[in-house]
């Protein structure tokens, strides 16, 4: 949550106000009395100037972000229904109906223009008139004598990264201006300090920055392959229910990967299944910390040690989550890949990726896989590729790794308020039993009817996502694996979905979320 959260611009509802007020609302259950004498714009004031402070009716100014777009007024308010009046720029209306008609009507035409927040400063309100707007979603900002400005968001994307930009805009800037001035743009020294910065900051000897998340997950394999610690036809074990990308650095590789289902309550790798799936030609386990949730628990190591298999971390989703142990996430295998794709809790300006690890040997290979194959220049130890992170990226990922921490805190302050007030029978919340263990790259619920609530959210102006809609043993890259079964998988795919999530929503936007998630039946 942005710390200036619950602040809004206000106007007051004055003749200024009114002259910066236009037409813009021509929905048809609206009458425009175009012919009316009154519509003068001294009419206008003359009219509302001339209000007498009534319970009975309440006058509203309505505000989108900055730019007031109509009063309207409500007379004979009863429960909301009403008779009402007012003028939008020179026009005058008038209506008969429900307040919530009216409320949606003025919140659909704000969300088409692509605006987030409507503010209403409401005049001469009764107790039943507040009472209205509460209903509606509209949380009191401030009240004085006259006036009651209330404000409720009408459009929640599901994760805005230029308000996650802004949070730390001056640093980036300056690092961006700092590697165009430089005249040098791959490999160099910012690469140099970011990778030093990362290795120490998750708790590894070594880091080496690569072009994205998945080549990170292919190079630890393929160095392993040249290392002759593994062979093509081996066998990894991978969650069934990941992210595409964990599975095709496997078989990118020419290895196999063996799915095993997550468990139902922590959406990760079940631990007591993976003893089942090893066999003979078994080299390594992958476990994926999915949602920014650590996967990794103390069965899982003894696995690997106990049958000689190496452990692989992919940490695409989870910077700076950190085991109970206190060892972070990307420290507790033997090789660990990270995606900084832009919408990650480290997120560069395009993509970028990294392998972090305490084997000296492996960091080497993999420095020199993703640069052509080439440790010394023009020459060639592997058919490798060009799989490097750009200096500006490395620039901006050193400005915002400094930030981390505290952004992961913010992500935690919004599933905290999720949690605590989320409070629908028909939708499954994440357990928490270990704060420190889950940074919230995702906040994923589950529901039965996962397709009529997104529905309905997105018909109340919230943006949400479903992570992921097909599992990776029914999409068509694997043809071969689609009549397989993995039922716990298929439901998490099934009901999962992702609420609004960022370290910039702000407090009136995770209320609106869970208002409308309460009132949902
Ligand atoms: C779990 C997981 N693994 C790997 C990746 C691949 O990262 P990238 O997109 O940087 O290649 C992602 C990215 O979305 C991911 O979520």
């Amino acid at each position: 949550m942005s710390s200036n959260c619950s602040e809004v611009s206000l106007v007051p509802f004055d003749r200024n106000f009114l002259e910066r007020s236009f037409l813009w609302l021509n929905d048809p259950e609206i009458r425009f009395l175009t012919d009316t004498p009154a519509v003068t714009r001294e009419a206008q004031e003359a009219w509302f100037a001339g209000l007498p402070a009534r319970d009975d009716y309440a006058v509203w100014g309505v505000l989108a972000e900055d730019e007031p777009v109509g009063v309207c007024g409500i007379k004979h308010i009863d429960d909301g229904e009403g008779e009402y009046f007012g003028y939008i720029g020179e026009k005058a209306y008038w209506g008969r109906g429900v307040g919530r008609r009216m409320m949606a009507l003025t919140e659909g035409k704000a969300r088409e223009r692509g605006l987030r927040r409507l503010c209403l400063t409401v005049l001469h309100a009764n107790e039943r008139a507040l009472g209205l707007y509460g209903k509606c979603g509209y949380h009191n900002v401030r009240s004085d004598e006259k006036y009651t400005y209330m404000s409720k968001s009408v459009m929640i994307p599901y994760c805005s990264l230029k308000e996650i930009t802004a949070l730390h805009a001056d640093e980036i800037h300056e690092a961006v201006d700092r590697v165009v001035d430089s005249g040098w743009y791959l490999q160099g020294m910012e690469n140099k300090r970011f990778e030093q910065e990362y290795a120490d900051y998750i708790g590894t000897k070594y880091c080496v920055g690569v072009a994205n998340g998945l080549d990170a997950l292919i190079w630890i394999i393929r160095a392993y392959l040249e290392m002759g610690v593994m062979q093509k036809g081996d066998e990894v074990i991978v969650p069934a229910n990941t992210y595409i990308a964990s599975i095709l650095a496997i078989t990118e590789n020419g290895l196999t990967p063996v799915l095993v289902e997550p468990d139902i309550e922590t959406l990760e790798i079940d631990d007591r299944l993976i003893e089942d799936a090893i066999t003979p030609r078994t080299k390594a386990v992958m476990i994926v910390h999915l949602y920014g949730r650590c996967a990794y628990t103390d069965k899982i190591g003894d696995i690997c040690r106990n049958h000689g298999l190496k452990l692989i971390e992919d940490n695409a989703q989870a910077h700076g989550c950190r085991f109970k142990s206190g060892k972070r996430t990307g420290s507790l295998g033997d090789a660990a890949g990270h995606s900084f794709y832009p919408g990650k809790n480290l997120g560069a300006f395009g993509d970028g990726g990294a392998v972090t690890t305490d084997d000296e040997e492996l960091a080497k290979v993999v420095r020199t896989l993703a640069n052509y194959g080439s440790s010394k220049k023009y020459v060639f130890d592997y058919c490798g590729r060009n799989s490097r992170l750009d200096e500006i990226q490395a620039a901006i990922l050193s400005a915002k790794l400094k930030h981390l921490d505290e952004d992961n805190e913010l992500r935690r302050q919004v599933a905290r308020y999720y949690l605590e007030h989320i409070d629908n029978p028909a939708i499954t919340l994440p357990q928490v039993p270990d704060w420190n263990a889950n940074v919230f790259h995702i906040f994923p619920v589950l529901c039965e009817r996962r397709d009529d609530l997104q529905q309905y959210l997105k018909d109340n102006g919230v943006q949400t996502l479903i992570h992921y809609p097909i599992p990776p043993h029914k999409q068509k890259c694997y043809a071969d694996w689609n009549g397989w079964s993995f039922p716990v998988s298929e439901r998490i795919h099934r009901e999962e979905l992702s609420l609004p999530f960022s370290p910039a929503l702000t407090a009136d936007e995770i209320r609106t979320v869970v208002d409308l998630l309460n009132r949902w039946k």
